[in-house]
């Protein structure tokens, strides 16, 4: 692949010649008012690696024909890293909120206006499959990477790792695509049209924003954390347990009160939910709630969601009128 971008370009030409570079440089951390400076004199000023910068934003530029063997040699983990985790925030924190203050803009959302309203919720469980998504690489596969970089290894591989996603990228993509045709087709047309044009143009880029930063993890970080392992495994890395066996230890050396995000697990068990609806509303992984819901359970020595509710009510973290009535057996 012959790059298009290099050290020397000036910086507001890579801009100039593809604005989808501006969302790049924010996620590098790289700010705009940086005159005539280099490619490389910008990021180096910004404390970014000046090859991983080149190689990301050739490989935004022209994804299809990237040659990810050679593009992977140049890759500084750490930076891509950021970048990924950046690129989460953005999406999670920015992005998505953003479209869905439009879509309430451009939507009837009187009672009447049912399409509209079941639009919004599609919606709203669209950007939480996002963000449950990226809060678990966030939470898990970086830093099983961080570890590797550390010259650790687990029991289980990268890929194993990446398989546990709940909800994986061909998921992501199929709903997003699914949320486009239902406003295409069955969103009737009234006086915010053109308001719901805009949003669609939003959904659109978002689209293929996320499409190009899925495609990223699965080819060039991919490629770059397995060929790490390898050396590592090669060299006998030192072993370490499972994610969620490390999480327990690391918990075992806590009194034993219980950590804000325990008591926010023993509400939501208090309030009758399951381990799934658990997750989704805090935005965490299945696992990450058994595995608090465990180390609760060792702490408190109580074990029924009966029981837990009890010691919610005893202990002022919830009302009476909050907790599902003990005959509705809790899941
Ligand atoms: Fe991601
Ligand atoms: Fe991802």
């Amino acid at each position: 692949m012959t790059e298009k971008y290099h050290e020397m370009d000036p910086m507001s030409d890579v801009i100039s010649d593809d604005y989808r570079m501006l969302q790049m440089i924010g996620r590098f951390g790289i700010t705009l008012g940086f005159g005539n400076q280099t490619v490389g004199a910008t990021c180096r000023a910004a404390g970014v690696d000046v090859t991983t910068f080149l190689t990301v934003v050739n490989y935004v530029k022209d994804a299809a024909h990237a040659h990810i063997g050679e593009m992977v040699d140049q890759i500084n983990l750490p930076c891509l890293i950021r970048y990924l985790k950046n690129s989460h925030t953005y999406f999670v924190d920015f992005r998505l909120p953003n479209i869905r203050r439009k879509l309430l803009e451009a939507i009837d959302c009187s009672s009447s206006n049912q399409i509209g309203l079941l639009i919004l919720r599609f919606y709203d469980e669209y950007a939480a499959e996002v963000a449950r998504h990226m809060e678990y690489e966030n939470s898990f596969v970086h830093p099983f990477v961080e570890n590797l970089l550390n010259g650790k290894v687990r029991v289980e591989t990268f890929d194993m790792v990446v398989r546990q996603h709940e909800d994986n990228h061909a998921s992501l993509e199929k709903s997003i695509a699914e949320l486009k045709s239902i406003i295409i087709k069955y969103y009737p047309s009234d006086n915010a049209a053109q308001l719901m044009g805009e949003v669609l143009m939003d959904i659109y880029m978002t689209e293929e924003d996320l499409l190009t930063h899925c495609h990223m993890e699965d080819t060039l970080f991919a490629e770059c954390v397995r060929r790490l392992e390898c050396k590592v495994r090669r060299a006998g890395g030192s072993d370490i347990n499972s994610v969620e066996e490390e999480e327990e230890e690391k918990d075992t050396t806590l009194a034993n009160d219980l950590s804000e995000r325990e008591k926010d697990i023993v509400v939501q068990v208090a309030k009758g939910l399951s381990n799934k609806e658990i997750a989704d509303a805090l935005f965490i992984s299945v696992n990450t709630v058994m595995t608090h819901r465990r180390n609760i359970s060792r702490k408190l020595q109580i074990h029924s969601p009966a029981a837990l509710a009890i010691y919610a009510l005893v202990n002022g973290l919830v009302n009476l009128d909050e907790i599902v009535p003990l005959s509705n057996s809790p899941r």
